[in-house]
Order: C-alpha cells, then structure tokens, then sequence
C-alpha cells in the first residue's frame, strides 16, 4: 500500500514538474521559420557584447548607433572604422549570421566638430567619409554584411528634401554623391534608402521613390527601400501597408522592413500595458508579417525589429513617455507579438 502511495506520489510530483507550456504553439524560433531575414538591433543596450541575447532568435543584427557618424569621425580627416570591426566580431560570436550597416549619412548623431565646419567643405567630407566606410565594408571577414542604410530620413512628410547640413551644402547632390561611393562595391552590398512614416504617409512615399528613380537615374545603384515603420497599434491600416509594400516593388525596389516597432501607447495616455493592448498588438505584427511574407522572395530583403526587449526600446527615452513596442518584454520573455509573428511565417 505504501508503493502504491509513494507512486501516486512520484506520478503527482512530475505532472507538477511538466515543464510550463510554452507561449507560442510552436517551439520554433523567428529566424528558423522565416524563409527572409529576421533581424534586430542590440547594441547600444547590451553595450557588453559578451551577453548578446538575440543570436537564438533573429539572424541578422543592424547598427543601432555603433556605426553612426558621431562614432566614427573623430576629425574631418580621421576616421576610425574600428567599432565595424568589433561589431562584426562580437554579433559573429553572438550567433548571428548577417550585419546590416545603419547609417552612413544623416542628419542626426553628428560628430560635434561639423556644426562649426564650413559649409562649402562639407562635399569634400561626405566623399571621403563614403569612401572609407565603403572600403571598409568591403574589408570586413568576420560577418557578412548584406546591406547599407547609405542615406537616413532625407525627406520631409510633405515631400520636400529636409533642410539639413547636407542639404544647405550641396542641395539633394549630396544624396547622390553618398550613392556614388558606394556603388562600386560588390552588389551582395545592397544600398538602401531608409526612411519613416513611408506607410502611413502616400505623399512621403511617392517622394522616396521618386528620389530613388533620380538617383538611378543618375547612373548609381540603389536597391531597396527601409520603411522604418515605427508605427503603433492603430495605425497603419492592413490595407495601407500592403499599398506601400505593393508600390515599392512595383517600381523595382526591395522592401526592408527595417526599425519595426509598434507603438501600445502613441497618444501618451496610459502608463501600464493590459493583455488587451498586447493583443491589439500582437493583431497588428501579425498583419506586417504576413503581408511582408506575401512579397516575391527577390524584394524581401528581411524584417528588422528595432530591439529585442522592451526595456530596451528608444521609444519611452525619445518620446518620454511609457511604451511596449517590442515582441519581448522587459525580462526577455515572448510576448503574444512574437507567437504572432511566428503564426504569421508558419502558413
Ligand atoms: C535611435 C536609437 O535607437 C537610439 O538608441 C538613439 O538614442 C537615437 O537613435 N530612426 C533611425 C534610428 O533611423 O537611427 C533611430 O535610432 C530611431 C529613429
């Protein structure tokens, strides 16, 4: 009688002990289900490489600040392309497969010294600076690179070219000159132009694509299009995200999907998040996954979230506010988002 106890006991223990089921119905991971790229950034938050979670889940890693000018033009005739390397090194060591450079010319994360820099000089740095980076790309052995942010949010929401540093030096050349360093690479390189609100904002859109039908034009490579697409839970619609996918490819541009994060409180109204905002917003990556998926295969150059956890999102620290736009939580657990995104790669 007393066996016959300590088995029940035994058997009671062990169905205790079954191992929690998991979130997601699958057990899979983004990056072995998705027939593109699945990448994300982590470098500025983990600034110690050595604990680089997201190798597990993502296979391709994007700058998040590393490779910005600010951090790799000390002078207007020094450049130090050393944090490339380290990068290439660590995110190789932390299992992920492919770099993704962001981003070569902006206007924001500047280096200090060219707010006193004469403008008319300022062609002279953007051609070598290109230069160099470009060499550089092409001299890294660690990972492979597959892709360049060459020009960042050179536009305007009503279409116009923003009046920026580069702009006031060499009007909308300056765009072209960057495209022109970084033409001659290898064409596993793809150059892309990245910019936000493409989704949301038709107007914004045509003028990229109009930009980008110039500059080829003009006789230099341009291979994609980044639609950061920091959005939120109410919008873009469905429908306005597959009409901009649709257009991008429609003039012959590969689609980069390439900050995504999606917003639980854009209007800075709530200070928690509740399981039905996690839904609405596990409702609204499942739409961009499954239309991104819907693509042909030669414009999808892969998916970017823009961070793994939660707690390490720019968005509360940008915009000041509480938010949760990732598919992983503060403590790096899954969120009903990432089970979603998953569902959406799994048909
Ligand atoms: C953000 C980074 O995520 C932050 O860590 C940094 O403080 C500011 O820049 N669009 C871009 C990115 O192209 O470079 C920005 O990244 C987010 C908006």
């Amino acid at each position: 009688m007393r066996q016959v106890g300590f088995v029940f006991f035994l058997l009671v223990l062990f169905s205790c002990q079954k191992t929690s089921p998991s979130l997601c119905d699958s057990d899979k991971e983004l990056k072995d289900i998705a027939s593109f790229p699945i990448g994300t950034t982590e470098d500025d938050v983990v600034a110690n490489w050595t604990t680089a979670i997201g190798g597990k889940y993502f296979n391709r890693i994007t700058s998040e600040n590393v490779l910005k000018m600010d951090r790799l033009a000390q002078s207007p005739d020094s450049f130090d392309f050393f944090p490339l390397a380290k990068m290439s090194r660590e995110a190789n060591n932390a299992g992920y497969e492919a770099l993704h450079v962001h981003t070569v010319i902006w206007h924001k994360q500047l280096p200090q010294w060219i707010s006193n820099y004469p403008s008319q000089e300022l062609d002279d740095v953007l051609t070598r600076y290109c230069r160099e980076y470009a060499k550089a790309i092409s001299q890294t052995e660690l990972i492979r690179i597959t892709g360049i942010d060459v020009v960042n949010e050179a536009l305007n929401e009503d279409g116009t070219y923003r009046n920026n540093l580069w702009f006031q030096s060499m009007g909308r050349n300056y765009i072209l000159k960057a495209f022109r360093e970084f033409s001659s690479l290898d064409p596993n390189f793809k150059l892309f132009y990245n910019d936000f609100n493409l989704a949301l904002n038709p107007i914004k859109l045509d003028a990229a694509l109009d930009l980008c039908d110039w500059l080829r034009s003009q006789g230099v490579r341009v291979d994609g299009i980044g639609t950061q697409m920091h959005i939120n839970i109410h919008e873009p619609s469905a429908n306005d995200l597959a009409q901009a996918f649709e257009k991008i490819i429609s003039r012959g541009y590969e689609v980069h999907v390439s900050e995504l994060d999606i917003s639980i409180n854009p209007y800075n109204k709530i200070e928690a998040s509740s399981d039905k905002l996690l839904q609405q917003q596990a409702e609204k990556f499942h739409e961009v996954f499954r239309l991104y998926s819907e693509l042909p295969k030669k414009y999808q150059y892969g998916i970017t979230l823009w961070g793994i956890g939660d707690g390490d999102s720019w968005i509360p620290t940008e915009f000041k506010r509480f938010d949760a736009p990732l598919v992983f939580d503060q403590n790096y657990s899954k969120k009903p988002a990432y089970c979603s995104c998953l569902r959406a790669l799994e048909k």
